[in-house]
């Protein structure tokens, strides 16, 4: 199949939607990891970078990512007291090139227009194949480092790019977010195709051809059935649709913080499920008599799984109540509300440290929940 160059045409609207993700992804990070003192360095992959610009000037990815990087009023860069790295990586040669062009004068304008002699942070244009820069022994060792903090960016064509062993490599590395980009519906599509299984397992993906605007979803699920056994880890998705198929963003984090950043992004986007730029739930229209984000489906279903979960006393307290509602897509505030109904009607009592804290919730006093 010949994939279009992203590049040649105008973005369009979906494009453009998963250039802001990323944006607001990687500006709710990088403040994260700035002041973090444990981190005493800072590396940004692009590792699928396109050349910079759509052809009216739109910012790629790239230049996305410089962008958030000054924060508002040069508030970072002005500031910045850690080495920083940018990485973008591009497998084709022209387009490696322009990227380049793009980078220097976006750099160079920037530096003019505030004055700069220098830009403090360090940038680099690849050319390589994905899995040859990915495999770098300079990549790996920064990837398995625990002091260096990543933010690693793959908007793959397709879904050919992260495979099972790439997928488990981020997953292993220490101080480590990563988001890419898949394409969800041609997996289901060409499930059966051998070119297909050489990279996704789609034996194991269970597609539901009643629910195809699920399909995002339940690629998601493959991804997150990968995550070892026992370790902590949060992986979220965000469905786009586009025409009659179906793409999506996959994020994962090692750290709470990290996954409660990418919800907030998820739920500015979308208030009714906080996945997706349609109505995945069947939630009422935004403009009809009985739209009720505060009510929608989604919150609805994932409020009564974290009540059962309190009753039956699986969940006994504010912290691993907080990570089960992260691990459901939903935002911790969503764990407090239940805890609030269910003390009002005296059907809970809290012990310890009481608090309705609900965000940064690995700074969280923990208290205990115990049925009346
Ligand atoms: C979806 S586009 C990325 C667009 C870019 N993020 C932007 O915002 O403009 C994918 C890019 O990856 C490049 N690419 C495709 N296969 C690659 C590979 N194996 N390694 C590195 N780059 C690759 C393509 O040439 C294309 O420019």
């Amino acid at each position: 199949m010949m994939v279009k160059d992203i590049n040649k045409e105008v973005f369009d609207e979906s494009t453009l939607l998963k250039l802001e993700i990323f944006g607001d992804c990687f500006r709710e990070w990088f403040p994260v990891f700035i002041h973090n003192p444990f981190i005493k360095k800072i590396s940004i992959y692009d590792f699928f970078a396109g050349s910079g610009k759509d052809p009216v000037g739109n910012h790629g990815s790239p230049l996305v990512l410089l962008r958030e990087s000054m924060g508002n009023d040069r508030s970072y860069c002005s500031k910045i007291k850690k080495p920083i790295e940018f990485i973008f990586n591009e497998s084709l040669k022209r387009k490696s090139r322009t990227l380049d062009d793009n980078v220097r004068h976006y750099l160079s304008t920037c530096e003019n227009d505030k004055g700069c002699n220098q830009c403090v942070y360090a940038t680099s244009v690849e050319n390589e194949e994905f899995k040859d820069c990915f495999y770098d022994s300079r990549v790996q060792g920064n990837l398995r480092n625990e002091e260096i903090g990543k933010f690693i960016l793959l908007d793959q064509y397709g879904f050919k790019e992260i495979d099972n062993q790439i997928f488990l490599d981020l997953v292993n590395s220490p101080k480590t977010d990563f988001i890419f980009f898949i394409s969800s519906s041609f997996i289901n599509r060409f499930k059966e195709e051998p070119n297909t299984k050489i990279h996704i397992d789609t034996e194991k993906i269970n597609f539901d051809a009643s629910l195809p605007n699920e399909c995002h979803r339940v690629i998601a699920n493959y991804f997150r059935n990968m995550i070892p056994q026992g370790k902590e880890y949060y992986l979220h998705h965000f469905s786009i649709k586009k025409g009659g198929n179906y793409y999506g963003l996959i994020f994962g984090s090692n750290h709470s913080l990290g996954m409660e950043k990418f919800l907030k992004v998820c739920w500015e986007k979308d208030e009714l499920s906080g996945e997706s730029n349609f109505n995945i739930d069947n939630d009422f229209e935004e403009d009809s008599l009985f739209y009720n984000s505060e009510k929608s489906n989604k919150k609805q279903k994932i409020k009564k799984k974290i009540q059962n979960k309190i009753l039956n006393q699986e969940i006994r307290d504010n912290i691993s109540g907080m990570k089960y509602t992260l691990k459901n897509g939903c935002l911790p505030r969503l764990f407090t509300e239940v805890i609030k109904e269910l003390e009002d009607k005296n059907t809970i009592k809290r012990f310890g440290d009481l608090n309705f804290a609900s965000t940064s919730i690995h700074k969280i006093k923990e208290y205990e929940i115990k049925i009346c």
